[in-house]
């Protein structure tokens, strides 16, 4: 069958990440899919220089984009404001998008997931949420006997890595995120990460993935890990714990905030920049899935595998809808900054 086709719309640690792992990875991938090509990625600054196969066109207008004779698209730009009206007309044309963005998912994934089966195509996004980790196909997959009664995680690669070095190394907060910045784990904007939010957006995917709606938020917004000092940390310490910074979803009760976790919590291990989800299954019991939440590979990794499980006809049907998505999408949409 012909090649397949796909096109990169951002090419930061996400995007870069996804180009050099399938084209270090293209023997195996080739013979998984039987061949890909790569011929366009679209960026905002065209004149930044950047090392791609010969193949491959690099353009810095979005129209490029639209023309181009494309399967699939990689959308891996910095926000959901940036990435909608993009993955919205590649799926009014049929094109299946893959995407790392968790804003996106979470403010309008139900209307986009509702648009890619319109037009016959698919939207995947298991990088959303806690990177490199495969925790969305593990529950659609693995999960579905089991009622999951609760999931608490450290969704927050940026957060974590934080309060680690703070509590490790003494660290500040200033300079750990200086440094998390630096290594590509957090988001454009990092408020977003340190004020809970991207640990909020991720929650909203597990509550629509698990239960086909969004969750029941007991507080208006989420707490971050700012005004944490090196202090508590060791204050947590001498009574054999740790703050982590943690996403809580029993049934559709969420709440995001950092808290005391003693030595035999699940998640009192889970440092640095990886993500932990403890998972509560009926049948199974105890699950804990760890790795790295954030970073160039471990990101690109879940992105590559959405890409070949789509392009290999292996991929899970799509998440749940509720009847009143129009409503909840705008209840949602007012409560996010
Ligand atoms: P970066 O800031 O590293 O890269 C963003 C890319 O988007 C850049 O290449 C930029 O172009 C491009 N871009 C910006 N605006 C436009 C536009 N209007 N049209 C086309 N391209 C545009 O971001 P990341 O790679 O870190 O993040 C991408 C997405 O992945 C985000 O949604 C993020 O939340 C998500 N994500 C990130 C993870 C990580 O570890 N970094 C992990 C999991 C998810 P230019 O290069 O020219 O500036
Ligand atoms: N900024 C995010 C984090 C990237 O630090 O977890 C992964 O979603």
């Amino acid at each position: 069958s012909r090649a397949k086709r796909l096109a990169i719309v951002g090419y930061g640690t996400v995007g870069s990440g996804v180009y050099e792992a399938l084209e270090e990875n293209r023997e195996k991938v080739e013979k998984l899919v039987g061949g890909f090509t790569i011929p366009l990625i679209v960026v905002k600054d065209g004149k930044k220089s950047r090392t791609t196969e010969s193949g491959t066109k690099i353009s810095e207008d979005i129209e490029t984009l639209y023309k181009e004779e494309i399967d699939t698209a990689v959308e891996a730009v910095p926000d959901a404001l940036t990435a909608y009206p993009i993955v919205k007309k590649l799926l009014e044309k049929g094109i299946t998008v893959v995407t790392a963005n968790k804003e996106l998912i979470a403010k309008y994934g139900e209307e986009l997931l509702h648009l890619a089966a319109e037009n016959d195509c698919r939207l995947y996004f298991e990088a959303a949420v806690a990177g490199g980790i495969p925790v969305l196909s593990s529950i659609r997959h693995t999960l579905k006997v089991n009622n999951v009664e609760k999931i608490e995680g450290i969704v927050n690669g940026t957060s974590n890595f934080i309060l680690t070095k703070m509590r490790e190394e003494g660290t500040s907060f200033e300079d750990a995120l200086e440094e998390a910045q630096r290594l590509g784990y957090a988001e454009a904007l990092p408020d977003k990460d340190v004020d809970g939010w991207d640990a909020w957006y991720k929650t909203v995917i597990l509550s629509h993935w698990l239960h086909g709606q969004p969750p029941v938020w007991p507080e208006e917004k989420p707490r971050g890990i700012r005004g944490i000092d090196v202090r508590d940390l060791h204050l947590a310490a001498a009574f054999y714990g740790r703050i982590k910074h943690t996403a809580v979803l029993e049934g559709t009760s969420a709440r995001v905030e950092p808290r005391f976790v003693d030595a035999d919590h699940p998640l009192y291990g889970v440092e640095g920049v990886n993500n932990g989800i403890h998972v509560k299954g009926s049948i199974v019991g105890s699950l804990l899935f760890q790795g790295a939440g954030a970073g160039k590979f471990p990101t690109a990794s879940a992105v590559i595998e959405d890409i070949v499980n789509h392009w290999t006809n292996t991929a899970e049907a799509e998440p749940p809808y509720t009847e009143q998505r129009k409503e909840q999408e705008t209840k949602e949409q007012d409560n996010f900054p």
